[in-house]
């Protein structure tokens, strides 16, 4: 069984000091940086591209960069990326014509590549690409925007999804992304899952240490 990471989404961060709350995030016990990326295209919001990512890493940020990438088209976004320092790279099935060469594309490019599920995407898509993957990214709100409500029905599906993940025999980490915080991580943890991306679970939080300290106690 993997352990628990905890991969907070910088989407909620104060972007004018963004270094230092991603260094405070990582101090108080998170393992991962979640770089929600959005084009306006795939969904309805911009956010901001590699050249923010090779920021961080510049920064000092050695902590894995886990790019969740909401755009479309996607492989030009892949190269950009692992070029400036992602270790992870996850797609939408429904963002590419060509889902198996943009997933080689990630794996060619040295880096780890996850497939994101919308709320409406069933788990049967991963079927021919499950050798290909290292995560598979639930979303339990629709993409677009941080700080929405957890889709409740999120989480059968991550019980099958374990389901099919054990029965294949690879090790693919179960991630979720969207309304998760530290009231419901236990339960989504129950159902399989061992990633967790948290936007405004952590970064509204008045304390986000004691917050932080909290989703860890409620896991363990
Ligand atoms: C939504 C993003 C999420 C989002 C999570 O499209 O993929 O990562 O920022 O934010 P919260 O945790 O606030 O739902
Ligand atoms: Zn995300």
């Amino acid at each position: 069984k993997n352990e628990f990471i905890l991969s907070p989404s910088i989407l909620s961060a104060d972007f004018a000091k963004l270094g230092d709350e991603v260094n405070e995030v990582l101090s108080a016990g998170c393992q991962w940086v979640h770089f929600d990326v959005m084009d306006n295209h795939y969904v309805p919001n911009l956010s901001f591209g590699s050249m923010i990512c090779k920021a961080l890493k510049d920064h000092g940020i050695d902590a894995p960069i886990d790019v969740h990438l909401m755009v479309e088209p996607v492989d030009s976004m892949i190269e950009q990326f692992s070029k400036a320092g992602a270790d992870l790279i996850t797609i939408h099935p429904e963002a590419t014509k060509h889902l198996h060469r943009s997933l080689s594309l990630i794996k060619d490019a040295g880096c780890k590549a996850g497939i994101a599920l919308n709320p409406g995407t069933p788990i049967e898509v991963l079927d021919e690409v499950l050798p290909m993957i290292d995560l598979v990214l639930v979303m339990s709100v629709n993409p677009g925007f941080g700080g929405q409500a957890f889709i409740p029905a999120s989480l059968d599906k991550i019980k099958r999804l374990r389901a099919k993940i054990d029965a294949s025999g690879y090790n693919i980490r179960i991630s979720v992304d969207g309304g998760v915080n530290q009231d419901n991580v236990r339960e989504i943890a129950d159902c399989g899952a061992d990633t967790f991306v948290m936007g405004s679970a952590i970064f509204n939080a008045e304390n986000r240490a004691a917050r932080v300290a909290q989703i860890i106690a409620n896991l363990s």
